[in-house]
């Protein structure tokens, strides 16, 4: 199955351009329509726009109010005939009248193993300072639906990285990154595949 990818990002880009690589190679029949992101510097927007990839900024300082800033997000997807989101480093929850409509269709990176090191406050160094603090020896990469809340929706894949005596936290931010750029790719190839089956809080992966 091949989706209409729109990618929201806050940042770098860095999985995005992954996503973007494994396309042109091929390897993923999906194709990215649109990119959105809250922050009109992000890296995120400069690599669609060099790819010719569709790129707004869409901040909430735009609009009146929430409803206003979510219909914007809505008619910009409608518009792009998106039908699967990719959350790509994006710093603001998903509406729910957004996690509605792609019921099952949003997916989120996260730089961690979920439930833990996760929720608000939780993201870049933060997450991998807080993991060395604790003394954690496993870390790694979780790829999850999304909700209304942030960084709980069912787990659709998970991988260990192995966190290092004498890690830093960026010399641990870029070995997990590393995984993050595979485990997306892996993700997306199991829904185009139809392979992945929903139940409560469980994705069941058919063989
Ligand atoms: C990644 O670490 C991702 O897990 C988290 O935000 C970061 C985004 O990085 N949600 P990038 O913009 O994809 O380089």
């Amino acid at each position: 199955m091949k989706f209409s990818i729109g990618v929201f990002g806050s940042g770098r880009g860095s999985n995005f351009k992954s996503v973007l690589d494994k396309i042109k190679e091929g390897y993923l029949e999906s194709e990215i329509k649109v990119v959105i992101s809250n922050n009109s510097n992000a890296g995120i927007l400069e690599i669609a726009r060099l790819n010719n990839i569709p790129s707004y900024h869409i901040s909430i300082k735009q609009f009146n109010s929430e409803n206003e800033f979510n219909q914007k997000i809505l008619d910009v997807l409608e518009k792009h005939s998106v039908d699967f989101i990719l959350l790509a480093g994006y710093m603001k929850k998903i509406d729910s009248n957004i996690v509605n409509k792609y019921k099952n269709r949003i997916l989120n990176i996260h730089p961690a193993l979920i439930p833990s090191f996760c929720g608000q406050g939780m993201y870049g160094l933060n997450v991998h300072k807080a993991v060395l603090d604790y003394g954690c020896k496993i870390t790694g990469v979780t790829v999850h639906l999304v909700n209304e809340e942030y960084d709980n929706g069912p787990i659709v894949l998970q991988k260990p990285v192995e966190v290092n005596d004498d890690d830093t936290p960026e010399e641990l931010a870029d070995r997990v990154l590393k995984e993050e750029h595979k485990l997306i790719i892996e993700a997306i190839r199991l829904f185009e595949e139809e392979r992945l089956i929903v139940k409560g809080r469980k994705v069941i992966r058919r063989k």
